[in-house]
């Protein structure tokens, strides 16, 4: 059952990817696992600013065991659709990690450049253990050895906004994943 979604926005949008409905379910079904991989451990989910809020806090209220949260932003260089691979850390987590088991929760690995970068800047800190959860995945355009531990959806190659994911800022607050008109970046 689809519900109407009524928005500005929506001309911008060439086609819905996955539905709010499809992520609900999916982030449900994460939460049960990682909760139950994990029941007994000493659990930190970490947010990626700002891509993965919106994800970040609805995976968190689909885990049912205890754990703490901390935040991390990061922006990488490189134009709006595409990142370099080289990430500068505007603010770092507040916690220590040394010991925890750190499940990173992003919005969606690409290249993979940011979260390969990110592993290994955390694994030097000597979490007891460390995975990464991504509400998207886009195998296609992968440029390291790297695949998420859990994945929400594998997308095609096209760039998708909404749930967190942002063209030049905006559109992170679409409650589903779209795939945006070439209309919406071109001609500027
Ligand atoms: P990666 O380092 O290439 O894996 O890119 C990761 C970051 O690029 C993500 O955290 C997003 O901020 C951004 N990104 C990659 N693909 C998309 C997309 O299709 N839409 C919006 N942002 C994207
Ligand atoms: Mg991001």
């Amino acid at each position: 059952m689809n519900k109407t979604y009524e928005s500005p926005m929506m001309k911008d949008i060439a086609e819905v990817l996955v539905s709010e409905e499809q992520v609900a379910q999916r982030v449900k079904e994460l939460g049960a696992q990682i909760s139950k991989d994990y029941e007994g451990k000493e659990v930190v989910l970490l947010c990626v600013l700002k891509g993965a809020v919106v994800f970040f806090s609805d995976l968190a209220r689909a885990m049912t065991i205890p754990m703490t949260m901390d935040f991390m932003s990061i922006s990488s260089y490189g134009d709006s659709q595409k990142t370099s691979g080289i990430v500068r850390i505007n603010k770092d987590i507040d916690s220590s990690i040394t010991g925890k088991h750190v499940i990173i929760a992003e919005d969606i690995m690409d290249s993979g450049l940011t979260l390969s970068y990110m592993t290994r800047l955390l694994y030097s800190r000597n979490p007891a253990s460390l995975r990464v959860c991504c509400l998207l995945d886009k195998p296609e355009r992968r440029e390291c050895e790297i695949t998420p531990d859990y994945c929400g959806f594998t997308i095609p190659n096209k760039f998708v906004v909404g749930c967190g994911l942002d063209y030049k800022g905006y559109y992170r607050n679409l409650p589903f994943v779209g795939v945006l008109k070439p209309s919406a970046y071109e001609n500027e």
